[in-house]
């Protein structure tokens, strides 16, 4: 019999209306404050341009625009309605991290967790020359995978509830790696959404990349990034994470 293939991402396309109550923008006060030093730390002063590519629901940037002028990017037009209504001085724009060319550079580009969706080496090349392209020499490259193969735990669960007080979501998410031999691992979300009484279940796959600590280095390198790790303790459990830093060599 043939399994019944999963369909990936829905967060971002059909269910992307059920976002503010996946994901606030006040969770991610303490993330962005480590994004605001790093970038402030390497531009100095002023009301500097930055790119983010995956920008989802904007939730991280809306930490960061009062500080910075900011251009968003993101593959998926519907879930960027949620960073249009939190940040409506953002330009937001329809595009691939993979391949996108603006045709124009800025101070930096920042990607967040969005960096996550490179599955494989190549993509994640692919990914660090869209930042390196969207950069003059001296532009700075931020990011941070959220698991590497040093930190990551196979079979985990978690789950919350949210209510807006129409709709309540019960989000269930385990995390698994069906094959340890290649670099992309599984999130399988499920969402009990309970509306005027009923009870509907709705179910999504999400396939991210694992590479080493040392693999993202390299390849930052091999884009033309010096890269330097920052410590970046905003993990509940006990795992270490870093914000990779690039600086774009001359
Ligand atoms: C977890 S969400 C980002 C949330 C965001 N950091 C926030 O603070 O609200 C991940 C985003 O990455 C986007 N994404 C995945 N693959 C992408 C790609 N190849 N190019 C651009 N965006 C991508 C998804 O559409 C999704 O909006």
């Amino acid at each position: 019999m043939k399994r019944k293939q999963i369909e990936t991402n829905r967060l971002y396309k059909d269910l992307a209306y059920l976002w503010p109550l996946v994901s606030k923008p006040e969770d991610y006060a303490k993330e962005a404050s480590f994004w605001r030093k790093a970038l402030r730390d390497k531009l100095g002063e002023g009301r500097h341009h930055i790119l983010e590519l995956g920008v989802g629901g904007g939730n991280n940037l809306s930490h960061l625009t009062n500080d910075f002028k900011a251009t968003a990017v993101d593959i998926s037009d519907k879930i960027m309605d949620n960073s249009r209504r939190l940040n409506p001085d953002v330009e937001h724009i329809v595009g691939d991290m993979r391949t996108v060319r603006l045709g124009r550079t800025f101070d930096a580009v920042i990607i967040h967790d969005a960096i996550a969706y490179m599955q494989t080496e190549d993509e994640l090349r692919a990914a660090f020359a869209t930042a390196a392209a969207h950069l003059e020499p001296g532009g700075v490259f931020v990011t941070s995978p959220d698991n590497t193969t040093e930190n990551y735990t196979d079979g985990k669960l978690w789950h919350d509830t949210e209510s807006d007080g129409k709709t309540t979501l019960t989000h269930i998410q385990f995390e698994y790696d069906p094959d340890p031999d290649d670099t992309s691992v599984n999130t399988l979300m499920f969402y009990l959404i309970r509306k005027d009484g009923k009870l509907r279940v709705e179910q999504d796959l999400h396939v991210t990349g694992l590479f080493s600590q040392q693999r993202w280095i390299d390849l930052m390198e091999e884009a033309g990034f010096a890269v330097e790790l920052q410590e970046y303790p905003v993990h509940e459990d006990a795992r270490q994470a870093y914000l990779f830093v690039g600086v774009k060599k001359k």
